[in-house]
C-alpha cells in the first residue's frame, strides 16, 4: 500500500515529463549565432521557431545589413557568428566573394523561385534568395497637405526646395536598403548624373539614418514628410493606419533580393546548414504573412500577402545586383557616397 501510493505520483511525474518533452524539445541540441537583417520581429519569431523545431538554441542580434557585412569581415580571422539571415544581396555577394562566406547547396532550392535559385547560382552557391523588395517613397498625407506640398510622383519630384529638411534616407554604408537607392540612382542615370542628384537630394535631407526601416518610422509618424525605403516596409505602416502612401516613381526604380548566407568559419556549420534551409521553407517565409510583412517570399509554396506591392504594376529598371554587389564596385560607390555627397554642407 505504501509502496504504490508512493509509485503512483512518481508515475504521473514521468508521464508529464514525457509529454512536456514529446510538446517542447527539451534538451539543448547545439547552437547557432544569427546575425539578423530583417525586421526585429521577424527575426524573433523566426528564432522561436526554429528552437521548437530541432532543439538548436539561437542566439540573434539585429543589425542592418552594411554593419552585418563589416563584423563578419572584421572578424574573418575568428568568425563568431553562423549565419547572416536578410538584407538586400548586395553586401552578401561582397562577403561572397571576399571569402567570407561558405559554399552550400540547400535541399531547399529546386522549391525556389527562378530569380532566386539565378542568385544563388550567381553567387557560386555562397548566398540565397529569401525575398524581393522593391524600393520606393513613402509620403505622409498629413505632413505633405499641411505644408501645401504636392505628393510626390517621381524621383525628381524629391529635388523640389519646398521640401528642405523633408526627406530621409538610411546611410548606404550601415543600410543595405540606402545602398539598393545608391546603386539605382547611379543604374538609372550613369554615374555622373546619378551624383549630380544625389549632390541635389542631399540639401533636402534631414539625417541618413543607420537602418533602412528609420525613414518609415518617421514618415508613419509625421517627423519628415518623405521617406525613401522598400514598399513593402512602408505598406506595413499603412496598413497598421498611419497617414502614409506609396509610390514606385515615375522614372522606375529597383529592388532588392533579401539574401541568406552561411558565415566561412562558424562555430555551428551543421546547425547553420539547418537554419538556413528553414528560412528558404514556407514555414519560415510565412512568418511575412503572420506578421503582414509584404515582401515577396522565394519559396514557391510560401504564401504571398494579397496587399505584397505589384512588381508587375511598377516601373522597374533591369536592376543589376550581381554588378552592384561586387567588392569593386560597393566599395568605390560607397566611399564616393561618403567624400563627394554626404560630406557636402547642406
Ligand atoms: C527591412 C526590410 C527588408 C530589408 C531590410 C534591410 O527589414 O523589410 O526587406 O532587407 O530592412 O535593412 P537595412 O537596415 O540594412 O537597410
Amino acid at each position: 500500500m505504501m509502496v504504490a501510493s508512493r509509485l503512483a505520483p512518481a508515475g504521473a511525474l514521468l508521464a508529464g515529463l514525457m509529454l512536456s518533452a514529446a510538446a517542447q524539445p527539451a534538451l539543448a541540441q547545439g547552437q547557432v549565432t544569427v546575425y539578423c537583417s530583417i525586421l526585429e520581429e521577424q527575426c524573433r519569431e523566426g528564432a522561436a521557431m526554429f528552437e521548437k523545431a530541432t532543439g538548436i538554441k539561437v542566439s540573434m542580434v539585429r543589425k542592418s545589413t552594411g554593419e552585418v557585412y563589416a563584423q563578419v569581415k572584421a572578424e574573418a580571422s575568428n568568425p563568431r557568428g553562423d549565419v547572416w539571415w536578410g538584407g538586400p544581396g548586395e553586401p552578401h555577394l561582397q562577403a561572397a566573394e571576399e571569402g567570407l562566406l561558405d559554399e552550400y547547396k540547400s535541399p531547399k532550392l529546386p522549391e525556389l523561385h527562378d530569380w532566386a535559385q539565378r542568385h544563388a547560382e550567381q553567387s557560386k552557391f555562397r548566398t540565397n534568395g529569401i525575398y524581393l523588395g522593391a524600393l520606393g517613397v513613402g509620403y505622409n498625407t498629413e505632413v505633405l497637405k499641411k505644408k501645401g506640398i504636392a505628393a510626390p510622383k517621381c524621383w525628381a519630384d524629391l529635388l523640389d526646395p519646398k521640401l528642405r529638411d523633408e526627406v530621409q534616407i538610411a546611410d548606404p554604408s550601415s543600410s543595405g536598403t540606402a545602398y539598393v537607392f545608391l546603386a539605382t540612382t547611379v543604374q538609372r542615370l550613369g554615374e555622373e548624373k546619378g551624383f549630380e542628384f544625389l549632390k541635389s537630394l542631399h540639401k533636402n535631407i534631414s539625417q541618413y539614418t543607420k537602418s533602412g526601416i528609420a525613414p518609415v518610422k518617421a514618415a508613419a509618424l509625421g517627423e519628415t514628410a518623405v521617406g525613401i525605403a522598400f514598399i513593402h516596409d512602408m505598406l506595413t505602416q499603412k496598413l497598421q493606419g498611419a497617414p502614409i502612401e506609396t509610390v514606385a516613381p515615375c522614372e522606375g526604380t529597383g529592388y532588392e533580393t533579401g539574401s541568406v548566407s552561411i558565415i566561412k568559419g562558424g562555430k555551428n556549420p551543421e546547425a547553420a546548414r539547418k537554419f538556413v534551409d528553414f528560412t528558404l521553407s514556407p514555414d519560415a517565409q510565412n512568418i511575412n504573412a503572420k506578421l503582414k510583412i509584404n515582401s515577396i517570399p522565394s519559396n514557391k509554396n510560401s504564401l504571398l500577402s494579397p496587399d505584397a506591392p505589384k512588381f508587375a504594376e511598377m516601373k522597374l529598371i533591369d536592376y543589376d545586383t550581381p554588378r552592384w554587389g561586387s567588392p569593386a564596385e560597393r566599395s568605390r560607390l560607397l566611399k564616393k557616397f561618403d567624400t563627394e555627397v554626404k560630406a557636402l554642407p547642406r
